[in-house]
């Protein structure tokens, strides 16, 4: 059994253990060894904490939790931060445990998203992506239309991304993020 809801500081700690431990498996040939054994879940912790302790303006951030294990995924969203034209909305970050993946907790996430993003006066939304990961098949599997690629420098090194976007959100936010209570 598996819940989506809103984070709270006290997710910090799981949030940061998900994304190093989800950076680690995801990204190994991707993005530089020595950043990836670099990354610091005390430091993302901290970061999350303060993030959600603030609760800073614009950013959504949704936990998957499942019993018995706790947190085992997470979404981020709010505006954009590039300037694609016609995209008002962005999901940040999305993570998963590799346990927790292909179970439907990704597709749950981002239905949360989006009506986040909706209800933020967003009705379009955007995700950037690595070309070279896999999870670009995701987004298209939920409808994301190919808009661009871009360049960015990580760990002193280039790397393509690729950008998909829903024009229409209200698509993905129909659906489900919870299943019904019984
Ligand atoms: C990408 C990710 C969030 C997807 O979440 P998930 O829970 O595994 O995906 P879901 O089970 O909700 O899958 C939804 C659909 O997408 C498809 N899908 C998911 N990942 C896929 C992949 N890598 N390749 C092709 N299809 C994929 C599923 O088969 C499913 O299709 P269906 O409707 O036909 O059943 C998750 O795998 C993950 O955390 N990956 C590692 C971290 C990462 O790369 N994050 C994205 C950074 S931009």
């Amino acid at each position: 059994m598996s819940v989506i809801r809103r984070a709270r500081p006290t997710d910090a700690a799981a949030m940061g253990r998900v994304y190093v431990e989800s950076w680690r498996s995801t990204y190994p040939g991707l993005i530089p060894d020595h950043y990836l054994v670099g990354l610091s879940e005390e430091a993302l912790t901290a970061r999350w904490r303060g993030q959600l302790a603030w609760g800073r303006d614009g950013d959504g951030v949704f936990v998957a939790v499942e019993r018995p294990h706790g947190v085992v995924g997470f979404v981020t969203c709010g505006v954009q931060r590039g300037q694609l034209a016609g995209y008002g909305g962005e999901v940040y970050t999305l993570y998963l445990l590799d346990q927790a993946q292909g179970h439907g907790l990704g597709r749950r996430l981002m239905a949360a998203a989006a009506t986040e993003l909706l209800a933020r006066g967003y009705p379009s939304g955007l995700v950037w992506v690595l070309r070279d990961n896999p999870a670009r098949w995701f987004y298209e599997r939920l409808g994301g239309r190919r808009l661009g690629e871009q360049t960015i420098c990580l760990a002193r090194e280039l790397l393509p991304e690729v950008a998909y976007g829903w024009g229409d959100l209200s698509e993905l936010a129909r659906l489900p993020v919870n299943p019904p209570l019984e």
